[in-house]
């Protein structure tokens, strides 16, 4: 059965069992600061899971991009290295909310491995869990007892609370599990030794295939766990290790969900793969992080220098260095691999399509400015491995190891490969030391506490109702202690709220919530998944009291007129620039916005101003929001709305439209987009391959810049009396150069008479005609002079100081036969002098010159210079 099949038997199978087939969400997490990437199918659910949500379908399946790099699950140093783990996977899964329970999730799970797929039972383990003391969670009869009528009680094991308790984070909801395990070992294999005691072994042919847990409690930040509103399931099953089970394989990376890109591999870099082990680790790293990458921008998140971005941008990086190291890939070639990957699986994900040419485009340039690092690297450790050697030394220490490693961006172990080269090593115990006093550091900086929510009042959900009101009452439905570097906050949520949160790219509101003793001041609002959080610094004094929550409208209103200019500034480019322009990052605040947005050149000025043209006509235009706020998915689609990939959409959605623009959008917006007034680019500039930023501001901000840049021109005008500010400019430009040309002239003059004076004063002392003294010219104009004093004298020595511009300097000539015949070295000299300035130079050993800081040390410099050229003479 090929790889797409078992995905599509799999949701079929769930799909007779009436369950609502979903399409995966975003591998990037947009609203929830608690996670970064995707890392379980069940994410997207977990407001449900928590009851923030209400359940609108009981039974859910899906096949889920999942990322596991970062946080709790992070499998990133086993990629490559063994063949089941990896970065980014698909994960198949079934859920109940609140409906059937452990009997069904068993019963369907074995009927799918064993009945539909055709698994040989005989090799199927499952796991239990044993039960918890500390926690007060039995062992598991339940689900014991229901295997027990599948298999023999030798086939299930009891396991521990690493194994068979699942937590989705330090917090959140959580349950034992139960867990399906393969043993697809040879049969010779199977006789000697039993499965059951390779079951979590970490045998690669032993392995966890699926995973069913039945959710119960929620982990609070005390560490105790208090029960859910319902009972659920949540099974994941990884796709690739399922596949490798069903097509006979002994790797996940044999499988056809790899080997074409592994082929790719091959071809690219002339080496065969299953010939020699280090270099299959290599290849099978690429093939997983190409994967990850690629999903990861479609998604759209562009590699950068923070968060999930940084994340990213380190997982390319650990391809390319596996590439360069052991394949030989000493120019880009992950992008290569891109067109593979989006043959392979762009119908089952049309992201990677779609964004195709971006997703190239970002890999290459990576790749570029990552291999650029690498040769700045190479140069800085060859001074670090020479300075070692100098030492006598042959181990390069943790501390020089370090700073390549965190300033340059030079991975250890090209450090630790290279040294070996050079017959060196490096002190790794000092490195690691050094790596985990700085991750101590950044961890303590970053470090958030987050009590637990506290219940005022019982809601099930919490309606956001500023699309029509920006002041309502409310009451306060629960609150949590935030801390972090030392300072104190409360969220609170309210039972309905008036506040927008942050997300979508417009920020969240401010505003106050008010009773009759006391006013609040809500300084942001934030989004986590569904629940709108507002951020306070005092805790109000009655809870339980009504409060009247009041949005600042001057800052809201100026945040939705940005965020209709942005619609019309994406409708406009697209117009401008093509439909192949798709917006890629979004900001949205009440003094401006920001937009990015994938295009592959520079914004020439022209096509800039055609934007602005349009986007203000169509304010001109003064269309009227016509707001849907649930219109059908499809019939979004049939309209033609922008939807973005990365985004995560409901069966219904909100759409916004003015005018031809249509967006599926949460945002706030003008009521009609005359609203906005004025709409002026601020500035157009690249972010990273492919990706160009545009800021703009709008309104009476937009107002203050052109009155701004009006006044320039205005005090141009008065400073030029003159109506034409340009004209003036290029004249008094033409004229500057004009006179820079003749104060040359006159230079050259001045230093052609000073030499001309310097040789007819040179007197000889022991045949050679000498010159000691300090002029008040530039160093520059003084090796100037001292080359004419060298074509007119010789033998000649010139020794000349300076202190103009502040700093002293000195200049050293010599002419050619003292060089030669005395062994006299003008560079030599004036390096040394000059320490006593505490400066350096350098030069020919004819010419030379140096600076330095300590003016009244010239003099000493000037004589120092003298006594070395003369205990040579
Ligand atoms: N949440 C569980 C896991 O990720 C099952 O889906 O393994």
């Amino acid at each position: 059965m090929n790889s797409n099949k078992i995905r599509e038997v799999f949701l079929e199978f769930f799909k007779s069992k009436q369950h609502e087939i979903v399409s995966s969400a975003p591998m990037v997490v947009k609203n929830d600061p608690t996670l970064m990437f995707t890392n379980a199918g069940m994410n997207q659910f977990k407001d449900m899971f928590l009851g923030n949500t209400p359940i609108i379908n009981k039974r859910v399946a899906d096949s889920q991009k999942c990322l596991r790099v970062s946080g709790k699950h992070n499998d990133l140093d086993e990629v490559g290295h063994d063949t089941y783990h990896h970065t980014m996977f698909e994960m198949l899964g079934n859920w109940s909310f609140g409906d059937y329970f452990k009997k069904e999730a068993i019963e369907w799970a074995w009927e799918l491995i064993v009945d539909v797929y055709g698994m040989d039972k005989s090799r199927i383990y499952v796991s239990v869990f044993e039960g918890s003391d500390s926690d007060g969670v039995p062992f598991d009869q339940e689900a014991y007892d229901l295997w027990k009528s599948f298999l023999p009680e030798s086939h299930i094991i009891k396991g521990n609370k690493k194994d068979n308790f699942w937590e989705m984070g330090e917090t959140g909801p959580c349950g034992s599990c139960s867990e399906l395990h393969f043993d697809l070992r040879d049969d010779s294999e199977r006789a000697v030794i039993d499965g059951a005691s390779l079951v979590n072994m970490d045998n690669p042919q032993v392995i966890e295939v699926w995973n069913l847990v039945f959710m119960q409690f929620n982990r609070k930040a005390n560490g105790s766990l208090e029960p859910l509103p319902s009972k659920h399931v949540d099974t994941g099953m990884g796709f690739e290790r399922l596949c490798m089970a069903l097509q006979g394989k002994k790797s996940n990376y044999d499988t056809d969900v790899f080997q074409p890109i592994i082929c790719r591999i091959a071809e690219l870099s002339s080496v065969k793969y299953g010939e020699d082990i280090k270099r299959d680790i290599a290849m099978r790293v690429i093939a997983d992080h190409i994967r990850a990458i690629a999903f990861s921008i479609a998604d759209g998140q562009i590699p950068s220098n923070v968060k999930a971005g940084y994340v990213i941008r380190r997982i390319l990086r650990r391809a390319v260095r596996y590439g360069y190291t052991y394949l030989n890939f000493k120019t880009p070639f992950m992008y290569k691999l891109v067109d593979t990957l989006a043959a392979q699986l762009g119908a089952q994900f049309p992201e990677l399509i779609a964004s195709q040419q971006l997703i190239t485009k970002v890999i290459e340039e990576e790749e570029n400015s990552f291999l650029r690092t690498l040769a700045t690297g190479i140069n800085l450790l060859e001074g670090v491995m020479s300075k070692t050697k100098d030492a006598g030394g042959k181990v390069i220490s943790g501390e020089d190891a370090f700073v390549l490693y965190d300033t340059y961006g030079f991975p250890i172990d090209l450090t630790e490969l290279i040294a070996r080269e050079n017959d060196m090593s490096v002190d790794i115990e000092q490195f690691e030391k050094e790596l985990a006093e700085q991750k101590n550091r950044s961890r303590n900086a970053a470090a958030v506490e987050t009590g637990d929510w506290i219940e005022v009042v019982a809601i099930s959900s919490s309606e956001y109702v500023g699309y029509d009101l920006l002041e309502t009452d409310i009451r306060i439905a629960r609150y949590r202690e935030v801390a972090s570097k030392g300072k104190k906050l409360y969220q609170l949520v309210f039972d309905k709220t008036p506040f927008y949160g942050n997300s979508g790219g417009q920020v969240g509101d401010k505003g106050y919530i008010s009773s009759a003793n006391e006013k609040i001041e809500i300084t942001d609002t934030q989004k986590e998944n569904n629940l709108t959080v507002h951020i306070t610094s005092t805790l109000p004094t009655n809870l339980g009291g009504s409060f009247r929550a009041v949005v600042n409208s001057v800052e809201h209103t100026a945040s939705s007129n940005n965020h209709t200019a942005t619609h019309l500034l994406h409708e406009a480019l697209r117009e401008v620039l093509g439909n192949h322009v798709e917006q890629k990052g979004s900001l949205v605040q009440p003094s401006g916005l920001r937009f990015d947005f994938s295009h592959f050149n520079k914004v020439t000025h022209e096509e800039l101003q055609e934007v602005e043209r349009i986007v203000n006509s169509k304010i001109r235009a003064n269309s009227v929001l016509i707001e849907n706020r649930n219109c059908p998915i499809e019939e979004a689609r049939e309209t033609g709305a922008m939807m973005l990939f990365g985004e995560k959409y409901g069966s219904s959605v909100r759409t916004i439209r003015f005018g031809e623009s249509i967006e599926l959008c949460g945002g706030c917006h003008a009521a009609s987009t005359g609203q906005i007034g004025l709409f002026r680019i601020v500035s157009e500039g690249a972010i990273s391959a492919g990706i160009r930023r545009i800021e703009a501001v709008s309104g009476s901000e937009a107002i203050e810049l052109m009155q701004e840049q009006a006044n320039v021109v205005f005090e141009l005008g008065k400073i030029f009396s003159a109506p034409s500010v340009v004209g003036e400019v290029v004249k008094l430009k033409d004229k500057n150069s004009e006179l820079s040309k003749k104060i040359e002239e006159y230079a050259t003059l001045e230093r052609k008479a000073i030499k001309d004076k310097i040789v007819a004063s040179m007197e000889q002392k022991d045949g050679i005609y000498w010159y000691v003294d300090t002029l008040t010219l530039s160093a520059d104009a003084i090796k100037d002079i001292a080359l004419g004093v060298k074509n007119e004298k010789s033998p000649a020595i010139f020794v000349a100081g300076t202190t103009a511009g502040d700093k002293p300097a000195l200049v050293v000539m010599l002419s050619d036969d003292l060089v030669k015949d005395k062994g006299l070295n003008a560079s030599n000299i004036v390096r040394e002098a000059a320490k006593l300035m505490q400066g350096g130079g350098g030069g020919q050993p004819t010419l030379a010159t140096a600076g330095g800081k300590l003016i009244d040390k010239l003099d000493d410099a000037i004589s120092t210079a003298v006594s070395l050229i003369t205990s040579k003479l």
